[in-house]
């Protein structure tokens, strides 16, 4: 019987993030502290500002984490962290102090993949997903289908040309004056929306691939703003965020079919989406396929889900080395401990 207590940092965009989590699956504490209010004045996330506020958070956020664990830093048996893709100078403040914490108290550290993270938050959830499934990791800066076969083995399917989903929410969001992040902000305004009274593009490229394209229906919603002279806002939201639930939802239950896969996830930070979350449901009920996705909390950034990827790579006898770095993007299929 294995009792593996790892602490999971991510620091790789504008949360600081520490946890700890037993066997892969049990999460003891997790600690999330948002840079939100600091970047919205700018309509985005400012590089330099995100680097400092997390030297400012990071060491107060991992003693937060252990000690709301309940264990002794001295018990852990591994630190894991975010390695990439993300912003350098962010993932360098994560990085730097996880390595120098591993070194202090003599155990391993693992640079973790912060996509393999997202699709790892799903087994900290009470219903896992059976292996092999097909996921949607839908976030920031990512729109990926993979066909995933274990912890760490994973199919590219296909992957956004342009914009990421969660980008062009944070877009729209911008274009309509309503500031950053936009994902949970037009998701609320859309509630009040109807749906059907504009109808946006809807990218599928082709029909019988996995590839998405965002852009198309940013520039519709912006040019619909520049030339209607009534802007009911929560329609426009509404409309907008069907077109992309419309593609996203279409896309992961083909994928599902192609591989004859009885079994599909969502992760990432649009999965916290309620109606994504409601349309794959439904979607999936009709093909009988089984659906798997994380709590909200757990769709956005996190470091139990970086915890919960390395304990697979701990162990099948894999750690980073002394000679590790961070790295901004994830080249094509590259993942895990050691790819940069
Ligand atoms: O995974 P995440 O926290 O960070 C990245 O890895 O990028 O995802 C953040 C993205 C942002 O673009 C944000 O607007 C979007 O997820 N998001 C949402 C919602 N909550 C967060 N998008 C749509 N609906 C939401 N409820
Ligand atoms: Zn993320």
């Amino acid at each position: 019987m294995i009792f593996v207590l790892i602490l999971g940092i991510e620091t790789s965009c504008d949360e600081t993030a520490a946890s700890v989590v037993y066997n892969g699956t049990q999460i003891m504490s997790n600690v999330v502290s948002s840079q939100i209010k600091i970047h919205s004045p700018f309509g985005g996330v400012v590089p330099e500002l995100a680097s400092r506020k997390h030297m400012e958070a990071i060491a107060p956020v991992v003693k937060e984490a252990i000690s709301a664990s309940g264990i002794d830093k001295e018990q852990l048996d591994a630190v894991a962290v975010t390695r990439g893709p993300g912003l350098v100078g962010s993932l360098l403040v994560g990085f730097c102090f996880a390595r120098a914490f591993a070194i202090a108290l003599d155990i391993p550290w693992l640079g973790i993949d912060h996509l393999e993270g997202h699709i790892n938050s799903l087994f900290l959830e009470n219903n896992p997903p059976l292996f092999p499934f097909v996921a949607l990791l839908v976030s920031g800066g990512h729109t990926n289908i993979y066909y995933v076969t274990s912890h760490i083995e994973y199919e590219l399917m296909g992957q956004t040309r342009d914009d990421a989903a969660g980008e062009a929410f944070d877009k729209v969001s911008k274009m309509l004056g309503l500031g950053y992040p936009g994902g949970i902000t037009i998701e609320n305004l859309a509630k009040a929306g109807n749906k059907d009274k504009i109808s946006f593009p809807r990218a599928y490229l082709d029909k019988d691939r996995f590839d998405f394209s965002f852009s198309g229906v940013k520039t519709a919603v912006n040019r619909h703003i520049q030339t209607c002279s009534e802007k009911h806002v929560e329609d426009i939201a509404a409309g907008f965020q069907e077109a992309v639930v419309d593609v996203l939802s279409y896309k992961l239950i083909k994928a599902a079919m192609v591989k004859k896969s009885r079994h599909i996830a969502l992760a990432g930070g649009v999965a916290a989406n309620s109606r994504l979350r409601d349309r794959v449901r439904k979607d999936a009920g009709v093909n009988g396929i089984s659906v798997h996705m994380p709590s909200s909390k757990l769709c956005g950034d996190n470091g139990a889900m970086i915890a919960a990827c390395a304990f697979h790579y701990l162990v099948n006898g894999k750690i980073s080395s002394v000679d590790d770095d961070v790295f901004s993007r994830s080249p094509l299929k590259t993942f895990g401990v050691g790819q940069s």
